[in-house]
């Protein structure tokens, strides 16, 4: 027998909270259920229903926990896992001091494979079941990464990052090894079990044109794939970007010019973005990706949620090691601060939302991840809402489902993770 029945609190979702009316597209029970079948969710409902309608299936009671769908990360670096929290630096100093260094080492398959694992495990750990990975140059990071993700059964994104200008000796490709290596993972990893590729040039400031027109080349003759990368990120980055590339409009229309804007397309940060650029974006109908812990740890800025939310899909990501935290209830909270100072109280419910629909949404790929429906893999995080003494006194007196869950966005991490499930697996790792 393959099935399984969950019970505790659940929370899904029917539609996007940042266009309708949260109270409209949430669905909470306190007494709930889902059933899995072959990995898969086959029926949510309520937990007396589902046990009087299978009665035979084995029970799993999380009691007041609450069920939801696994946490997506839309924008990632696991080889940056070993680096996260590095003092002082802000964007380009960061990279040089480092990340580059970081990054050289995982030419050795070993180092890449240790820290891919270990950088799975942390995210299993806190609740996060899907991850999309920049990778580093060397395409053995790629390997590691898939074959880490594919032991575990997990759903990840992630492609070579191209760069060949700009980075250390050792740390650069070129224009047509860039398309070729590309090129071979994607048609060894793309749609092989739960793998997903991304063609990933690191951002237009390490790309000499040549290269972004060969993977815009790439990305034209396999337009299923994603393409990922970093967009108007900080201030000097821009001018950078600015100097380097004379004849474009804006920051975008270094990709844009290059075959690398399309609707499989996404765009880490997007703090900067002039009108013409929010207008494309939505246009083509591409995804950026909101990195709040990133953009407070780095320095970046304050990225406008509310307003592009409501125009275009927008994915939520720990941007680790650039990223503070391995948590998405961290970065739900960073997300929420930035709000604040912006101006406007984001909804429990629009963090929930762009932490799991939202960046599955960004990921095109709606319904299958980071939906706790009929039909979506079972990728299930329970959360346990009184996970320190600190949140529990405050979620004890707590009246409504938001008021009791919010404290853990706040202020939870991987304590407050009680359980995590992969197409319909327990989770029994546990990062060493
Ligand atoms: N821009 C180009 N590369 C990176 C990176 O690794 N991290 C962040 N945060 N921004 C980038
Ligand atoms: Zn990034």
């Amino acid at each position: 027998m393959t099935n399984h029945l969950l019970l505790g609190q659940t929370l899904r979702f029917s539609g996007d909270p940042f266009v309708d009316g949260w109270e409209d597209v949430t669905h909470h029970s306190t007494r709930g259920g889902i059933l899995i079948d072959s990995g898969r969710i086959v029926a949510v409902g309520e937990a007396d229903d589902l046990r009087r309608t299978h009665p035979t299936a084995p029970v799993t009671d999380y009691g007041t926990a609450l069920i939801t769908a696994g946490f997506v990360d839309a924008h990632m670096h696991y080889p940056q896992t070993r680096i996260i929290a590095s003092w002082g630096k802000q964007l380009i100093d960061w990279l040089n001091t480092y990340t580059f260094p970081e990054e050289m080492r995982l030419a050795d398959p070993a180092y890449a494979r240790a820290t891919a694992e270990r950088t799975l495990d942390l995210a299993l750990a806190h609740g996060t079941t899907t991850l999309t990975s920049f990778c580093t140059i060397h395409p053995g990071s790629v390997d590691a990464f898939f074959e880490g993700a594919a032991a575990r059964g997990m759903a990840v994104v992630a492609g070579k990052t191209c760069m060949d200008r700009n980075a250390p000796d050792g740390l650069r490709d070129t224009a047509q090894s860039a398309y070729d290596d590309s090129k071979a993972l994607l048609n060894k990893w793309h749609g092989v079990g739960r793998a997903t590729y991304a063609i990933t040039p690191r951002f237009s400031p390490t790309s000499t044109p040549d290269q972004l027109t060969a993977l815009g080349a790439l990305w034209a003759e396999r337009p299923d794939v994603l393409m990922q990368t970093h967009l108007s990120e900080q201030l000097p980055e821009i001018d950078w970007v600015r100097g380097l590339f004379p004849q474009a409009r804006d920051y975008l229309d270094t990709y844009e010019a290059f075959g690398l804007l399309g609707p499989r397309g996404l765009y880490g940060h997007a703090i900067h973005l002039t009108d013409r650029e929010k207008a494309r974006l939505a246009e083509v109908h591409a995804s950026v990706i909101h990195c709040p812990t990133s953009n407070t740890f780095i320095g970046s800025g304050l990225f406008d949620l509310a307003g592009l939310a409501a125009r275009m899909r927008v994915g939520l990501a720990t941007d680790t090691g650039g990223g503070s935290s391995f948590s998405m209830l961290r970065t739900m909270a960073a997300a929420y601060e930035i709000g604040q100072l912006r101006g406007t109280a984001i909804h429990p419910a629009q963090l929930m939302w762009l932490a799991t629909e939202g960046s599955a949404r960004a990921l095109h790929m709606t319904g299958q991840i980071g939906h706790l429906g009929t039909g979506a893999v079972a990728d299930i995080t329970v959360l346990d809402l009184g996970s320190t003494p600190a949140i529990k006194q405050r979620t004890d007196r707590a009246t409504s489902l938001w008021d009791a869950l919010f404290p853990t966005i706040m202020m939870g991490d991987d304590r407050a993770v009680r359980a995590v499930w992969v197409a319909g697996r327990p989770v029994t790792q546990r990062v060493a």
